[in-house]
């Protein structure tokens, strides 16, 4: 199990981190049950403690107010026992009742009375009960306490005995109880009051920390859900989600439809599929492209303007895409009469015989022409990124120039934008400070960067003066892809030496500053049926026409090679190779030729200046030594040709030689095997173009091994019709399916997908 194109997780991966995320969830959904618990069961307690114990309270204080009152009237009688026998002894009745009534004057005592044996009378205070007769109440040879209910209140009755020589009695004192009761009353009060608080305080606690925990388990399972979105496909997800809102499960089936569609197998990639999926994934999308060469051309010419449609595999790979998703392409306006043909925003619609598409053109001065394209990108950046054993050229006044282009095509850009997240695609090495641009002014753009030349590794790359600059501007982009994941890795590793960033390799994402780029392998590929087989003549009848023009019989085997003129692709290797050929296996002379459609390309550059010299010497030397064949084994045609007639060649040939020293894909290769319809032909494919890692049914070749490559080319030529059949069989199903338009299709629904996630991230930052 392993990673898909976005990083997406496959099982068992998944179910972990599911497990995981559940897991926590649970664990934080038990905590809560068991607060809860412990809430319901604190609150009981607290009601059941209120009703047990206010009784129980008030008993407990009705006790001891009476102890209390106790207390006192034995206070009492021990203060004024003494005064009192004097006052008995001495018959002083009147100074007794004064004495008596101070008593009382306490609001608590109701009465005090001294009883004397064997005598009913009293002599007591005024408020003494009638119903208290001393023989009810004066009793006992020790102090006795009673209670006594009488006139509506509650009374304790202590007697107290008093004997002398003299006098026999008891003396009384009748406390109110009243005071006791409403001690009782309150003490009751107090304690429910208390224990209420107590269960008010508790519950409100209990309810805080629910509350917080729900919100946090919340968090939780959106965070579940997240990493479901980020790692699973829908498919696990579905039955996890049924508790969160509508728009998360309409963004998460979204994410499960269109992975379904990209992964499948059976989808048949064409501009109606990717139409489609541009309107249901990315429903009024604005696209835009961003590359230094346009797609169509406008030169002064012998009989007008002329219109042009240049060789390169950007242009023959993103002109059918923008035909698809009809955006805007802005490019560098190269063309002699490309300003006569705009309208007054510099605008144009493409293609100029059924419009389809806008081109908008960028003007950039020869001498910004000469810093920023030839010198940063093809003196610099290119033979930095291709090892092909040309130093590289780097000046300061170069990257300047480079860096003022990036921000006059960041302008436009933002100029064109009629949304403020557009999809903008930034192709290849002219372009890698746009991405950050671009991010600052358009903040919620999705930038795509695709790179179609090789990335390096990090020693080799290490010796670019501005890197860190450079990989900076690049991870402004949502999404950088490259041909191959060897490309990736070597950015990965380059960006891991040389910029502080945090590298996510299980995602293969790099973290700078907060935002995240996605860096992942699309392999470009070509239309699917190429326009430029369209009106092509049957196999039969272009080999007769290719023959005759170039004087060949029918028997003598012919191979092309087509390219721009760069020292990348081999053609010095190929013509040694054919050289090498001729001498290991004579019976090829006069029987075969190298037919060598070469486009001049970046004249102005001496490396390029010096190649084209090399190679008229070496075919013209190639050429001589078997000039007695009657066939030339090399014809070398320097210009540049349209499609329609590169196609014508491919239907000729018997063999297509790529024999690029190093390249990002190779897109002649999958042109010739379009070309094939007759499913024939052989193709000699260099393993260091990244075309080998696809076509793996060409004869792989080493170019730089002269030998092997004469051989491969012995091998081609003799390869039985059958065997020719079963390869090129093989290698059409696999450009068929693997078209461009699925290489446009996975970086627009990677990118649709990105965007869903973000938006489950938005939602899911909400609720927290
Ligand atoms: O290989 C990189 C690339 O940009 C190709 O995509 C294209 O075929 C070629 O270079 C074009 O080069 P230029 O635009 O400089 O002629």
């Amino acid at each position: 199990m392993k990673n898909d194109s976005l990083g997406i997780l496959r099982p068992p991966h998944i179910f972990q981190r599911l497990a995981r995320s559940a897991r926590n969830a649970a664990i934080e959904s038990s905590r809560l049950r068991l607060i809860a618990g412990y809430g319901v069961i604190g609150a009981f307690v607290a009601v059941l403690a209120a009703l047990l114990l206010a009784p129980l309270m008030s008993t407990m204080v009705s006790d001891w107010s009476r102890r209390d009152v106790e207390a006192r009237s034995r206070l009492v009688f021990n203060t004024i026992q003494e005064p009192l026998v004097a006052m008995l002894a001495a018959g002083e009745a009147q100074r007794i009742e004064a004495l008596f009534e101070s008593v009382a004057a306490d609001s608590r005592v109701v009465a005090v009375a001294f009883c004397k044996a064997a005598d009913e009378r009293a002599i007591s205070s005024k408020l003494m009960p009638s119903s208290l007769p001393c023989d009810a109440i004066a009793r006992g040879t020790t102090e006795i306490f009673s209670s006594l209910h009488a006139n509506g209140r509650d009374m304790l009755i202590a007697s107290f005995p008093l004997s002398t020589r003299e006098i026999e009695g008891h003396f009384i004192i009748v406390h109110d109880l009243t005071f006791s009761e409403r001690r009782g009353v309150e003490a009751r009060n107090f304690v429910s009051i208390l224990l209420g608080g107590i269960v008010l305080l508790s519950g409100a606690a209990a309810v805080a920390l629910v509350l917080f925990l729900t919100r946090s388990w919340i968090r939780s399972f959106r965070r579940a859900l997240f990493n479901v979105a980020r790692n699973a496909e829908g498919g696990e997800t579905a039955g996890s989600v049924g508790i969160l809102d509508r728009e998360l499960q309409l963004i998460l089936r979204q994410l499960k439809a269109g992975r379904a569609a990209v992964d499948s197998e059976t989808v048949e990639w064409n501009k109606d599929t990717l139409r489609t999926i541009m309107e249901a994934e990315l429903p009024g999308v604005e696209v835009l492209v961003v590359a230094n060469r346009e797609p169509y051309i406008h030169n002064f010419g012998n009989e007008g303007i002329e219109l042009q449609t240049p060789a390169s595999g950007l242009v023959s790979a993103v002109e059918p895409i923008m035909r698809a998703c009809r955006g805007t392409w802005i490019a560098h306006g190269s063309g002699s009469a490309d300003r006569d043909t705009v309208d007054q925003n510099d605008r144009i619609a493409v293609p100029p015989d059924g419009p389809e598409y806008t081109l908008r053109r960028v003007w950039i001065t020869e001498a910004e022409q000469d810093g920023y394209y030839y010198g940063l990108a093809n003196e610099g950046l290119w033979p930095l990124c291709h090892i092909a054993f040309t130093r590289p050229t780097f000046r300061f006044s170069d990257w300047e120039t480079y860096r003022a282009i990036n921000h006059r095509f960041a302008d436009a850009v933002v100029r064109e934008a009629r949304t403020d997240s557009p999809i903008v695609l930034v192709q290849d090495y002219h372009f890698a400070l746009l991405p950050r641009m671009l991010r600052e002014r358009l903040p919620n753009a999705m930038i795509i960067a695709f790179w179609h030349i090789p990335w390096p590794n990090s020693e080799t790359f290490g010796i670019f003066p501005w890197k860190e600059e450079l990989i900076h501007g690049l991870l402004g982009s949502t999404i950088i892809g490259f041909h191959t994941q060897f490309h990736c890795n070597n950015f990965l590793e380059t960006v891991d030496r040389f910029v502080e960033s945090r590298i996510d390799r299980e995602h293969e994402a790099v973290v700078l500053g907060g935002h995240e780029t996605f860096v992942r392998p699309y392999p470009i590929s070509i239309e699917w049926p190429p326009a430029a087989l369209k009106d092509q003549p049957p196999i039969a009848q272009c080999r007769t026409e290719v023959r005759e023009r170039l004087g060949l019989s029918e028997d003598c085997k012919i191979a092309v090679g087509i390219e721009r003129f760069d020292y990348t692709k081999g053609v010095l290797d190929r013509l040694h190779g054919v050289d090498r050929l001729l001498t290991a296996h004579p019976e090829w002379i006069g029987r075969f030729s190298l037919v060598q459609a070469a486009a001049p390309t970046r004249s102005k550059l001496p490396a390029y200046r010096e190649l084209q010299q090399e190679a008229i010497a070496l075919a013209d030397e190639i050429n001589s030594k078997y000039a007695n064949a009657g066939v030339k084994p090399i014809t070398l045609v320097i210009r540049h040709h349209e499609p329609s007639e590169v196609f014508k060649l491919f239907r000729a040939a018997d063999a297509c030689i790529v024999s690029s020293l190093h390249d990002g894909m190779n897109l002649v290769a999958k042109e010739f095997v379009a070309a094939r319809d007759d499913e024939m032909g052989v193709l000699l494919l260099s393993s260091f173009a990244g075309a080998s890692r696809e076509l793996s049914e060409a004869i792989i070749i080493n170019p730089y091994d002269a030998q092997d490559l004469g051989e491969a080319m012995h091998q081609a030529l003799m390869m039985p019709v059958t065997e020719q059949h079963e390869r090129m069989k093989l290698m059409r199903e696999q450009v068929r399916s693997r078209n461009v338009y699925r290489w446009a299709g996975q970086m627009l629904l990677d990118a649709s997908r990105i965007r869903k996630k973000q938006r489950i991230l938005q939602i899911a930052g909400q609720g927290r």
